[in-house]
């Protein structure tokens, strides 16, 4: 799709476009430093593919019987930057593919916002199967896809965490506690540095909400730049 439709189509929805901040307002300018390392993984392309297929084939829970299909993520498998969300909705149940409906419409604009694209950040989800109707993921489920998402960072070791929204946080730090007081600070996931972000979907209604989700994706770029030593 060409800039320009792309433009159009994200208005016609209602959907705020973000702009690279450097162009758009006054405030600091971005660092070019917060794309991909291309440096080897430690995995193989064999563990990768065991990993998909297992995953394509689970019935470790009962969320199996409900889905289209499993999203396991996509991206770059050698990205700095992992995006975690709660769980696939009806879209990405449909087409395999995580956050491809509205809010994955913002989330890639947000990414844009701080000089990425999806290709180059790996994006996936605590859980890898549809909870039918959207409702939250229960305990026994997460539990059951936990070591998934445990290999996948294993495997991709990025060099940060973002949570996206309340659940994928609470979830990943193990935590109660509300959104409101988990952003705005550097959590730490199996020593990996987590920063927590507004989901796109919560932003989508609280557009008001836009400015402390900018704060939060600059925190994380700084955490990227502090960890590089
Ligand atoms: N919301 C999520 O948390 N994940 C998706 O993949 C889509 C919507």
């Amino acid at each position: 799709m060409d800039n320009a439709l792309r433009l159009q189509y994200l208005e016609a929805m209602g959907i705020d476009v973000w702009l690279p901040r450097a162009s758009a307002h006054s405030e600091q300018p971005l660092s070019p430093e917060v794309v991909t390392d291309n440096s080897e993984p430690e995995t193989t392309a064999d563990q990768w593919d065991i990993l998909q297929a297992e995953v394509a084939n689970c019935t470790k829970c009962a969320l199996c019987a409900t889905r289209t299909q499993t999203v396991f993520g996509s991206g770059n498998k050698q990205a700095d930057w992992m995006l975690v969300g709660e769980a696939p909705g009806q879209h990405e149940d449909e087409q395999g593919l995580p956050f491809v409906g509205n809010a994955g419409l913002l989330l890639t604009e947000m990414l844009r916002a701080i000089g990425l694209t999806r290709e180059e950040v790996f994006i996936t989800n605590i859980l890898k199967c549809r909870p039918p109707s959207n409702r939250d993921p229960h305990a026994d489920e997460v539990e059951s896809c936990n070591d998934y998402l445990q290999r996948q960072l294993k495997m991709i070791q990025p060099k940060i965490i973002l949570a996206i929204g309340r659940i994928a946080a609470q979830t990943l730090l193990k935590t109660d506690a509300p959104l409101a007081k988990l952003r705005g600070k550097v959590h730490t996931f199996n020593n990996t540095p987590v920063v927590v972000v507004y989901h796109p979907a919560y932003l989508l209604r609280s557009l008001s909400e836009k400015r402390k989700a900018w704060l939060d994706l600059q925190l994380a770029i700084q955490t990227v730049k502090d960890n590089k030593g």
